[in-house]
């Protein structure tokens, strides 16, 4: 045998390892992407619409990234060649809405019968998902879940060489991190890291534990790596990401801890902020607060989900925490780290909420005066604990509580951000505003936005800039 029969040997057949195997599924969907491209005269063409939390929207960079080194352009546009759907499954609306935008996505694929669709993320973690999809959605090419992203390419292969036959890759669960694959970012200067994955704690209306699987920390050594590679490639920004932050290396042999990590990720040069989501309530330890308080780089934002402020409704949620405990935990917090703002999630109507119990969370708000919180309508999961309990809550009860709690919302958080007005604090400018060009618009430290003139020079830089006015949820400000 001569010597270019062994390598073509070799690189016909994939490594077992990964990420090698993946790399070897990149190069062959660059092939694919090649030929197509001279076929069709244009270089074919992605779009990845993520939905739900930052977790998706993390591995939506994993997905681009996968596709960038395989030749294919991004494109905001559903009239790509390959659209990729990252699901999110957290409430009911999230899936109607993946419904909905499916049908219209079938009439593009009428006009375009080379167009390729893939449904990932959360919601395919569901079996019931997948028979709905099976049954009547099946212009459908690819599906995966949440376990196996990282796979794309190999799973775009299956399906070219299958004869474009549909492939269904769906994990109950996995054990593997699979590292240093490509990422491609949405914003050159801040960055979502994951530092673990999965949940174990097991709120009763709450299907992330059962579509994530349970929770690993990615060991410290591959979080410090790769934010120190961010750090050199203009990050200045970090969210370090996971359903429990306050948990992160429960499992791994290493001694490090979150305030530990923390401390760690400090001492890379070149990143300036620190953030991280989500800290339950449950675990955000003294450490943590000091660690925090003493912090020239972590922001001054905690976002710390209530869910409700009834201790009876707590239980009932398995939260592990009462409304003393969290309300000592917030004034702790606050007394500890000055300018500190306070966000967090509120279910309403969670079953068997009394109107009692409703005026308790109503009082936990008052008392904190969050900066900010995301309200949302209980909806039943199927499967979870809470799916099965009496007294689902009507929703015309629903919907006056919703109100009634979101003025609320919208008085303290008001109250709250008046204070910094007038002051010149830091802020990283994120991008040209939306609704008006002259305007640029960045987040403080303490996540809060504002807007202010300026031009798209400042984009990715750390500007002092003028709290001119408070505007509720957010500042108009003048750079100084
Ligand atoms: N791990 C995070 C939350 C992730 S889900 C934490 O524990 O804080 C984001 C938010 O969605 C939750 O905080 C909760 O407020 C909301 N949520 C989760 N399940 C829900 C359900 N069944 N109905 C309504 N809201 C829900
Ligand atoms: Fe869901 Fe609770 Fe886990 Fe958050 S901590 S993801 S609310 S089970
Ligand atoms: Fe949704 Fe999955 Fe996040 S269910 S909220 S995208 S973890």
């Amino acid at each position: 045998m001569n010597q270019m029969n062994d390598i073509s040997k070799i690189v016909s057949a994939p490594p077992a390892e990964e990420p090698a195997r993946q790399r070897f599924y990149i190069e062959k969907m660059r092939a694919y992407a090649d030929e197509a491209a001279a076929r069709l005269g244009h270089s074919l063409r992605f779009c990845v619409q993520t939905f739900g939390c930052q977790m998706n929207a993390r591995d939506s960079e994993k997905l681009a990234g996968i596709l960038s080194d395989a030749g294919f352009v991004p494109s905001a546009e559903e009239t790509a060649d390959f659209v990729i759907y990252n699901t999110c499954t957290v409430r009911d609306n999230a899936n109607q809405r993946i419904y909905g935008r499916l049908g219209y996505l079938h009439t593009l694929k009428k006009k375009n019968p080379e167009m390729i669709i893939a449904l990932c993320g959360c919601m395919m973690q569901e079996a019931s998902v997948i028979e709905k999809i099976r049954q009547s959605y099946g212009f459908v090419d690819i599906i995966f879940g949440t376990h196996n992203i990282y796979k794309l390419a190999e799973l775009f292969d299956n399906y070219i060489s299958s004869g474009r036959s549909r492939i269904i890759d769906i994990w109950q669960e996995t054990d593997k991190i699979v590292e240093e694959l490509p990422v491609q970012r949405k914003y050159p200067f801040k960055s979502g890291v994951n530092i673990m994955f999965g949940c174990n704690n097991f709120c009763s209306y709450c299907i992330v534990p059962y579509v994530r699987g349970r929770e690993r920390s990615r060991k410290h050594e591959d979080i410090l790596r790769e934010i120190a590679h961010l750090a050199s490639d203009g990050v200045k920004e970090v969210m370090l990401l996971g359903q429990n932050v306050n948990s992160y290396g429960a499992g791994l042999e290493s001694e490090i801890r979150f305030p530990q990590l923390l401390k760690e990720v400090e001492k890379i040069d070149g990143i300036q902020r620190i953030r991280f989501m989500t800290s339950h309530p449950k675990d955000l330890s003294e450490e943590l607060i000091e660690t925090i308080a003493a912090s020239e780089k972590i922001c001054r934002h905690i976002h710390l989900p209530l869910q409700s402020g009834s201790s009876r409704i707590l239980q009932q949620m398995n939260r592990k925490y009462t409304k003393e405990s969290y309300l000592a935990l917030a004034e702790r917090i606050k007394e500890s780290i000055p300018d500190v703002a306070l966000t967090t999630d509120i279910i309403i109507g969670f079953p068997g909420e009394t109107e009692e119990d409703f005026l308790e969370t109503m009082d936990v708000v008052d008392k904190v005066s969050f900066s900010n919180a995301f309200t949302f309508l209980y909806s039943k999961r199927t499967g979870t604990p809470a799916a099965a309990m009496p007294d689902q809550i009507s929703e015309d009860v629903m919907h006056d509580r919703f109100d009634r709690l979101l003025a609320l919302v919208h008085e303290t958080a008001k109250a709250e951000n008046k204070k910094l007005e007038g002051r010149v604090l830091p802020v990283l400018v994120e991008e040209i505003n939306r609704q008006d060009e002259t305007l640029m618009t960045g987040r403080l430290s303490n996540n809060a936005v504002v807007h202010f003139p300026g031009d798209a020079s400042l984009i990715g830089t750390i500007r002092n800039i003028k709290l001119a006015e408070s505007k509720g949820f957010y500042y108009i400000g003048e750079l100084q």
